[in-house]
């Protein structure tokens, strides 16, 4: 039997940059031959859990699915991508810990920053309260205690962090995009 891939699991706050980075990622990897898939919180929201909300249960569940998808993926050799807050540091490392090969990867920047950024508006809508339980503002999110990798986006530029899951890559899987 073959080795089962790595699974790349991106946590942080919403807008903190975690799905511009990965996807970026799986350009320079699909480039390079290597079979990817990219699990994005929000498209698995609209499709696989379309039917959860964003109480402590259902995130959790999201995560456990996002995991379960991503187990069966890279044990065919497909290098999995996930981007989902994924908040619960409990819920996150036992699902990382049940994957053969799994690196977690926190994408940070301060919340004003991310306020500032807003990409989607969803943080000025949580503050004007047209949305509730919204992660970093009246939500949780508990950040890693010893991540694979540390990113900052309000310091590193896109490709400082694509360089650096590279060479991560390199150093713990030996896949070479170079
Ligand atoms: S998780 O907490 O369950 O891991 P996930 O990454 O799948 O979250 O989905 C987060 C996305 O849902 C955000 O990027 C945002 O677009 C949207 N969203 C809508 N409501 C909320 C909320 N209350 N908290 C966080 N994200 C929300």
């Amino acid at each position: 039997m073959f080795d089962a891939s790595p699974v790349l699991w991106f946590t942080g706050l919403s807008g903190a940059g975690k799905t511009t980075i990965a996807t970026e990622v799986r350009k320079r990897l699909l480039t390079a031959g290597v079979r990817t898939e990219l699990l994005d919180g929000d498209e698995v929201r609209s499709t696989l859990s379309s039917d959860l909300g964003f109480s402590r249960a259902h995130r959790d569940l999201q995560v456990r699915r996002l995991g379960w998808v991503a187990g069966l993926l890279s044990r065919n050799q497909v290098l999995v991508l996930v981007s989902a807050i994924s908040p619960y540091r409990e819920t996150r490392s036992s699902v990382l810990r049940s994957l053969p090969k799994g690196l977690e990867i926190f994408v940070s920047a301060p919340l004003a920053v991310l306020e500032d950024r807003d990409t989607k508006g969803l943080y000025k809508r949580a503050r004007q309260g047209e949305i509730q339980n919204f992660t970093g503002v009246d939500d949780p999110y508990e950040a890693p205690d010893s991540p694979s990798l540390h990113l900052d986006t309000s310091t590193e530029a896109l490709e400082e962090c694509v360089g650096k899951v590279l060479r991560m890559l390199s150093k713990e899987c030996s896949i070479d995009v170079f």
